[in-house]
């Protein structure tokens, strides 16, 4: 089997490599994806596949059914691209100003257009099924929950995802059981004083010396009232008040994002930041408008289903290329929802020496796709035929 799927993605490396750089090119921001979510769907319909467009949004979906009954294993890619100016000199640069793929979700998409080409010429063999979602908007933090709304996770058994990571050599994974990536949420606060001449503060209710005590504070919690060991991000990212140096203003708007890698300290965070806001406040004279906005969960990898992973991947690839990543990254992905339906686990395909991830001259690198079909395939066929490899 390894021999004849290997000589599959031969066959089609080179189409992938025309479709990867023909994404690059064309990139569409969260919620606008409307062009590749056409094309995924073309290519899905190719494949004799009965599609779902418009899903959530732009979210494409499709199942293939194997000869035989059994379980369900979905696979998602995300869609959409960042607002940043390409600064590269790739025949195939972004030709959309402004609109640039610098987080590879044109590689996600392709790999997963691939494993569904692959497998679909193995449907007679499997038993099962293997649900492909595409999934617009996770940038932004939404796609994820509208599709998920949708249904897309109904009779779904397990779930997995890659991400393009530029810190691992080609050729390799990362993988890691439990928390992976952190939740993010944002909030807002709006601080209401009393405005006033810069020369006769006391006549005033200083909007900006609150909302500086309410930062302080706020940084508190970290350092004071959560665990260490739990790691905790406050950030105040937005600070707006003011007009001119010798006026104070009536209000300040503060906005900002706090991530945690527990859903037990992430319930608690929205309750803390509210009583230090409102207590510093009300010390203060001044009232406030607070609001939480609940964003995405933290990646809490299904050890089992890493574990397959993690062995399949050694067979792949060979024992030294899968590491194990040492930490949880603070930052967010909204694979997680996902993982609220099914068990399920996410790794990052190495994708060696290329820029990070949001920066300009990031680019996706094409030797990794196959990498990445190859182990999506194995992992579906292993899973499908293993009831023991879900524990
Ligand atoms: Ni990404």
């Amino acid at each position: 089997m390894p021999d004849t799927l290997r000589r599959a993605i031969d066959a089609i490396e080179p189409e992938m490599i025309e479709t990867r750089h023909h994404l690059h090119q064309n990139p569409e921001l969260s919620f606008q994806e409307e062009k590749t979510a056409a094309l995924v769907a073309e290519r899905l319909g190719q494949l004799g596949l009965t599609v779902q467009t418009g899903v959530g949004g732009h979210g494409v979906v499709a199942t293939l059914q194997g000869a035989r009954p059994g379980r369900t294993l979905a696979i998602r890619a995300d869609m959409d691209a960042l607002p940043i100016q390409e600064q590269s000199r790739l025949p195939y640069c972004s030709r959309q100003p402004g609109v640039m793929h610098a987080c590879g979700h044109d590689g996600h998409t392709t790999i997963l257009l691939g494993t569904a080409k692959t497998l679909a010429a193995l449907r007679g063999e499997m038993a099962g099924n293997v649900r492909f979602i595409f999934q617009p908007a996770e940038e932004v933090v939404g796609g994820a929950h509208r599709m998920c709304e949708a249904g897309v996770m109904d009779g779904v058994d397990a779930v997995i995802a890659l991400h393009g990571w530029p810190q691992i050599g080609l050729g390799q994974i990362g993988v890691r059981s439990g928390a992976m990536m952190a939740s993010a949420e944002t909030f807002e606060i709006r601080i209401q004083g009393q405005g006033a001449h810069a020369a006769y503060p006391h006549l005033s209710v200083d909007p900006i010396v609150v909302g500086a005590q309410v930062v302080t504070a706020l940084q508190t919690l970290v350092s004071r009232e959560t665990d260490p060991n739990d790691p905790v991000v406050v950030t105040v990212g937005q600070f707006h008040a003011g007009t001119a140096y010798n006026i104070i203003p009536g209000t300040a708007h503060l906005a900002g994002t706090v991530r945690t890698l527990s859903n037990e300290t992430r319930r608690s965070m929205p309750d803390r930041i509210r009583r230090v806001v409102e207590g510093v406040c009300a010390a203060a004279r001044a009232s406030c408008e607070f609001a939480y906005h609940e964003g995405t969960p933290p990646v809490m990898n299904d050890p089992g289903i890493n574990n397959l992973i993690a062995e399949v991947g050694r067979e792949t690839l060979g024992e030294e290329n899968v590491l194990t990543i040492p930490h949880p990254s603070m930052g967010a992905e909204d694979f997680a929802v996902y993982l609220d339906y099914a068990p399920g686990a996410m790794f990052r395909l190495g994708l060696g020496e290329t820029a990070p991830i949001h920066t300009p001259t990031f680019d996706f690198e094409d030797r990794a796709l196959r990498v990445g079909v190859e182990l999506f395939c194995r992992v579906a066929l292993r899973f499908l035929d293993d009831p023991a490899s879900k524990r």
